[in-house]
């Protein structure tokens, strides 16, 4: 693992986000594996930027998202589809059809997973997979003692991750309890990946991303098992590590 330290959330967003132009631009079907929360949006708004002055075309990207509440549908605003679209999908020339995020309102969840698996394979992978990592070390939707054989799958949410998502809802009450997120064994398939890791609240993960043996108790150590990742971290998370 490679790691970037970079001054502020505004540098990270900006070195990220210059990174994927570049890899767009080397291979303009490039398979992109996108990541929602708080993190990558200032990510995101420099892609966007970028679309509008530099003109780069993401009309031959494919994109996968990592992970979808259960219970929403794509209209709901706290749906994933629904922030992808919002932050980058309705401010680019990406084409709809080809902006892949789990179905979180199906009813058959195990046929899903499955489908969603077989469709990034049929696809031809993940070139780039953008990662953010959550306090407990999960990335995805891979919460601790998930095990690293796991693909695409339905998870119960642990009651740190519905607290720390609270944020973005009205009441916790409205945090779905369950997610169907691509295992640690698809996220490990990328080619590449990019970790994003900012602030103070990050610190003690990213400070046990980099002193833990690979363990499935902290899902985010499993990235040491991969040739090619790089993590870009800003001061206040590097701080505390
Ligand atoms: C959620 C997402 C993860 C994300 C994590 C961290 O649980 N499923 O993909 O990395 O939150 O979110 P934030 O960037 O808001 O700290």
């Amino acid at each position: 693992m490679k790691i970037v330290e970079v001054k502020d959330y505004k540098q990270m967003s900006h070195i990220a986000a210059e990174y994927i132009i570049r890899k767009v631009s080397e291979n303009p079907s490039i398979n992109l594996g996108l990541a929602t929360g708080g993190t990558p949006i200032g990510m995101y708004k420099n892609l966007i930027q970028d679309h509008h002055l530099n003109g780069t075309s993401y009309q031959k990207v494919t994109t996968f998202n990592l992970d979808e509440y259960i219970g929403l549908s794509g209209t709901n605003e706290n749906s994933y589809r629904y922030y992808m679209n919002e932050n980058l999908f309705n401010h680019i020339d990406v084409q709809k059809g080809k902006t892949f995020i789990p179905h979180g309102d199906v009813q058959d969840f195990e046929a899903e997973c499955r489908r969603y698996e077989e469709l990034i394979e049929t696809n031809g992978g993940i070139d780039l997979q953008i990662l953010g990592i959550g306090n407990n070390g999960h990335i995805g939707f891979n919460e601790p003692g998930t095990s690293f054989n796991s693909k695409t799958h339905l998870v119960d949410l642990k009651s740190s991750t519905i607290e720390a998502n609270a944020r973005f809802f009205n009441r916790i009450e409205e945090v779905p309890t369950q997610a169907v997120t691509m295992g640690i064994s698809s996220i490990m398939k990328s080619k590449e990946i990019i970790l994003l890791i900012s602030g103070e609240a990050k610190k003690e993960a990213l400070h046990q991303l980099l002193c833990s043996e690979a363990t499935e108790s902290f899902p985010a150590s499993v990235l040491r098992n991969h040739p090619c990742v790089t993590i870009i971290a800003d001061e206040a998370a590097v701080s505390g590590a």
